[in-house]
């Protein structure tokens, strides 16, 4: 497949109403009535709420009840006009996002801190998702290292199954990625970061779980490799931080991953993931206030007044930091207890079911994020034939795989079994024509092989494709 092919193939993927829909590239001349505007909207809902909300996608939408989805949009409404940047007008919003904070850090036992250390409290912000959360919690070590341990070439040691967000984080902030591979059951290697510590590492981190296998790092030992060299060991729950806490209260096998952990030193975690808030929030906390202050910045001399700032952001969506405070509210440990439990029973019987197909294989010990590989197929076929069957699932790289990431959506009855019934017909397929390459397939197999310039290339390309109307 050359480079044009791609582009045009990604182009009819992702711009599926040019040509069926009006453009909209210059503001109108008049503006367009409400009602107008809104039945557009409704109608673009309408077309593509059918397949998440069917249970079609891999992560995406966590909860998507029709219900709770409502009273999100209900909560967002009574706040749109909210900027936690002016607490003198919405005090609210400081509640709001104060309460967030403490109802997170309280989820993820961050009472034990106190016992591990006289005077330190878990504190932290809300801010915009798990990438914001990351890069504010490595700028906070970054700082922290040079600030505190004269580190002038900050480095962070991030096994290569941690989001690409620390990659993002080195990149913005110049900070030294240090790579570090996993063991087979694809955990982080101990002795392999132990290996990559040297005098400027400033923070390891840790999964929990990993996005591609679903897999929790071993965190404990972690922690205690970052305690022998008095550095930061950040946990990456984004994914994991409102599950592992039920997980474990049901019987399933969690290893202590947060503050109770005493080398852990912060944490980020996904509101708008597993904590079923609207898209746009995320939590980061951190074991001590010291550590968080390296993440905010002030401004005392600047013109334009005194200037706080707690996150990357200046203004920021209090209506969002409302509906997050209204979903943990509304939802309660009751809540995240029956939805752990539908959630991990649907990955259970999945699970169990991929097992069972000839050729297929479930990677390392996951949870409910399922890593799917095989020795004789092409994966990336097989993902293919998912894909025409209607499943938009994550394709995985180092070793080839794909992922599903099971919510709400995939413990409504049938779910589960209409995805294992798809994949042994999309396995059968790919048996009986294993020259076919269709769709993403030829992709994912070019990405693997070709040199990584013009990988960059072609992804650089794919958002120009994003941006054209
Ligand atoms: C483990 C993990 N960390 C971080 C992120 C990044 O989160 P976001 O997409 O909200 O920026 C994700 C997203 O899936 C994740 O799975």
């Amino acid at each position: 497949m050359s480079t044009p092919d791609i582009l045009s193939f990604l182009a009819k993927q992702l711009k599926p109403y040019r040509g069926r829909m009006e453009t909209v590239d210059r503001l109108p001349e008049r503006g367009r009535s409400h009602q107008e505007v809104l039945s557009l909207l409704e109608q673009l809902r309408q077309l593509e709420a059918g397949r998440w909300q069917t249970g079609y996608a891999s992560g995406a939408v966590y909860h998507g009840g029709a219900e709770h989805t409502e009273f999100l949009s209900a909560a967002y409404k009574t706040q749109s006009q909210s900027n936690p940047l002016h607490p003198d007008i919405w005090p609210s919003a400081a509640k709001f996002e104060a309460e967030v904070v403490a109802m997170t850090a309280r989820m993820l036992s961050g009472d034990a801190v106190r016992t591990h250390r006289r005077g330190d409290r878990v504190v932290g912000a809300v801010s915009t998702g798990g990438t914001e959360s990351i890069l504010l919690a490595m700028l906070a070590y970054r700082d922290w290292g040079r600030e505190e341990k004269g580190i002038a070439q900050p480095e962070i040691v991030v096994p290569v199954t941690a989001h690409a967000a620390f990659e993002k984080a080195a990149h913005y902030f110049g900070l030294r990625l240090v790579r570090v591979p996993v063991a087979e059951d694809l955990r982080a290697d101990v002795e392999a970061m132990r290996a990559a510590v040297n005098e400027n590492t400033v923070v390891l981190v840790a999964s929990a779980p990993s996005f591609p296998h679903g897999v929790i790092d071993p965190i404990e030992e972690i922690a205690a490799l970052a305690g022998e060299h008095d550095i930061g060991c950040h946990v990456d729950a984004c994914l994991g931080g409102f599950v592992l806490p039920w997980a474990e209260r049901l019987g399933y096998p969690v290893p202590p991953f947060d503050f109770r952990v005493p080398g852990v030193t912060s944490i980020s975690v996904d509101t708008h993931k597993y904590g079923f808030a609207a898209k746009g929030t995320s939590v980061v906390l951190y074991r001590s206030a010291d550590l968080f202050h390296h993440q905010c910045y002030t401004a005392a001399d600047w013109p334009g007044g005194l200037y706080v700032s707690s996150t990357l952001l200046g203004s920021r969506p209090g209506a969002l930091i409302a509906a997050a405070w209204a979903a943990l509210v509304a939802t309660g440990e009751d809540g995240y207890m029956a939805a752990a439990k539908g959630i991990l029973a649907a990955a259970d019987r999945l699970k169990q079911g991929v097992r069972e197909i000839p050729d297929l294989k479930v990677l390392g010990d996951p949870l409910f994020v399922v890593a799917i590989a095989s020795d004789t197929l092409d994966i990336y076929q097989v993902m293919e034939q998912m894909a025409q069957r209607g499943w938009s699932l994550n394709g995985l790289h180092h070793p080839p795989a794909f992922h599903i990431a099971l919510t709400r959506r995939h413990a409504e009855e049938g779910v589960v079994e209409r995805f294992l019934s798809d994949l042994q017909a999309s396995t059968d397929e790919v048996r009986r024509s294993p020259e076919v390459r269709t769709g993403m397939a030829p992709l994912y197999g070019m990405a693997a092989m070709a040199p990584g310039e013009l990988v960059h290339g072609l992804l650089e390309a794919y958002i120009d494709v994003l941006y054209e109307v």
